[in-house]
């Protein structure tokens, strides 16, 4: 892996400490850190590099799927850390960093390989994109990447303007945008599902499947973040980014290994094959709800318009749920089910593929059940994948009953997503990143639920804490003979 000198902005703050730092340790432990590294954590807080090294590693006791338990190999780890005060709007001290940053390239004799890490609020980007550039910390004689975190504008044209300002100091190919989705396990898996499984591949158009359910329930609530959260709600938090690129990932065709830019350019596809909404149609097709007060695991929780910081009379939405077409040959006649919110039942994410029942419509005895085959990608808490067929029922002559195939891992402790797209930076490969593409067309499609939403177009239901969400959203799959599976 080529030499690399990692710049990360936000080195004091939640992210770093709970995600970004735990995921180089655990790089670090498995040998996936280039030899010649180098972090330089910007902040701020006047930190010496010994107190951002103890902070770190503090980090790291507290967030790491790992223990860090080997003392030598921590040190290893925290001797290439140094930081370096940094005001965001400051000329000045980004030239200290590009003297600091030089020092260091000297020091370790490698090229001026330089990744930004943006782990900081949206509202930085563009001032900080502008000052790499006009300091010459971007110009080097290596290469340069950002990586930069959601959310990538607050709307269409707000998307728009962001790139445009980031496409000053960087080219598309030098941009990681992170959807962490996008690193988790088993949405990396999805490709190889595919085309390790010749069985999987060949079902996998609207002959066979009947729809595609894609669920990320959370039971936790707007937490500490009310300030950000009433701002953008589920559509802007969630299934802007998350949900589609999940969509994308569940809906494309990949025969062979493919490289980047066919990963990248068959979700793009897909997006542009999307049945467009009109504002006026939202309500036909996306339901949005907000929770009320209720009870989860046992303990009674307060309504969204009730948590600290809430406006008592908001409107925004904490679920929604949508129901999306893809108009290619793949798919024309396959409903996609998108649904994801806060304070629901329980954690979970995953995607259900409902196949075709031809049986139905042959069996001449209706008292023979027979449930329809189900594939089912748990993506988190619990990562595996389950197929659902259906055997004769030893107990019930001529019946059948479903039987399991089950391919989950004993031990669930494979790399974070952090991980998984840190190194990808790393060595280069964006195949799990979200590309401009993907993002605008994303906004787009989005931006008529947004609009829908903000001229109260769509009815913001309710639903208890602890539940599946309102049962307009049950509805919406029932109109189409379906219903959510594994809601119990
Ligand atoms: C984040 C959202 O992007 O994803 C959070 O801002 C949400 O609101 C989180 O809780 C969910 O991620 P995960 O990995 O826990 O499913």
């Amino acid at each position: 892996m080529e030499p690399t000198t990692f710049i990360l902005f936000g080195a004091t703050g939640d992210l770093a400490k709970r995600k970004i730092y735990p995921a180089l340790y655990n790089l670090f432990v498995d040998g996936k850190l280039p030899q010649a590294f180098s972090l330089i954590g910007l902040g701020r807080r006047e930190w010496s590099d010994e107190s951002f090294q103890a902070n770190v590693e503090q980090s790291l006791r507290q967030f790491s799927r790992r223990e860090a338990k080997d003392a030598g190999s921590l040190k290893d780890f925290l001797r290439v850390f140094r930081y370096s005060v940094l005001d965001i709007g400051r000329k000045d001290d980004y030239l200290k960093l590009l003297k600091l940053t030089e020092s260091r390239e000297d020091e370790l004799r490698i090229p001026q390989n330089r990744l930004f890490y943006l782990s900081v609020g949206p509202e930085y980007f563009e001032t900080i994109a502008a000052n790499i550039q006009d300091s010459g910390l971007g110009s080097t004689n290596g290469w340069k990447r950002l990586v930069i975190e959601k959310p990538f504008g607050h709307d269409l044209q707000s998307a728009r303007d962001l790139n445009r300002k980031l496409s000053k100091a960087f080219a598309e190919e030098e941009i990681f945008r992170i959807d962490h989705y996008l690193g988790k396990p088993m949405v990396q898996r999805l490709e190889s599902l595919q085309q390790a499984n010749p069985v999987i591949q060949a079902l996998w158009t609207n002959r066979y499947i009947a729809n595609v359910q894609i669920t990320a329930n959370e039971s936790v609530g707007v937490e500490e973040r009310a300030g950000y959260y009433d701002h953008v709600g589920a559509v802007r938090d969630m299934f802007q980014n998350h949900m589609l690129q999940l969509m994308m990932m569940a809906a494309i065709h990949l025969p062979h290994d493919s490289t980047s830019e066919e990963v990248r350019f068959k979700k793009k596809k897909v997006m542009e094959s999307l049945e467009v909404l009109q504002k006026e149609d939202v309500i036909a097709s996306v339901i949005r709800g907000q929770y009320q007060e209720g009870t989860i695991q046992g303990k009674p929780v307060v309504g969204y318009a009730s948590e600290p910081g809430i406006a008592p009379d908001s409107m925004n939405d904490t679920f929604i749920a949508a129901k999306l077409q893809i108009d290619n040959s793949y798919w024309r006649g396959v409903p996609f089910y998108i649904r994801t919110g806060k304070r629901m039942k329980d954690k979970s994410t995953r995607i259900v593929v409902e196949f075709k029942d031809p049986l139905k419509q042959v069996s001449t005895n209706n008292d023979d059940h027979i449930a329809p085959n189900l594939l089912v990608i748990d993506i988190g808490p619990n990562e595996g994948i389950t197929l659902q067929l259906n055997a004769k029922d030893p107990g019930h002559k001529g019946g059948f009953k479903p039987s399991h195939i089950d391919l989950h891992a004993s031990e669930q402790n494979s790399p974070e997503a952090y991980e998984n797209l840190i190194y990808d930076a790393l060595t280069g490969n964006s195949t799990f990143f979200a590309h401009w593409d993907e993002v605008e067309l994303s906004w787009q499609w989005v931006q008529p639920i947004l609009d829908a939403f903000e001229e109260n177009l769509v009815p913001l239901h309710s639903y208890a804490a602890g539940t599946y969400g309102p049962a307009e959203s049950d509805a919406l799959l029932a109109n189409d003979g379906f219903h959510w599976w594994f809601d119990s």
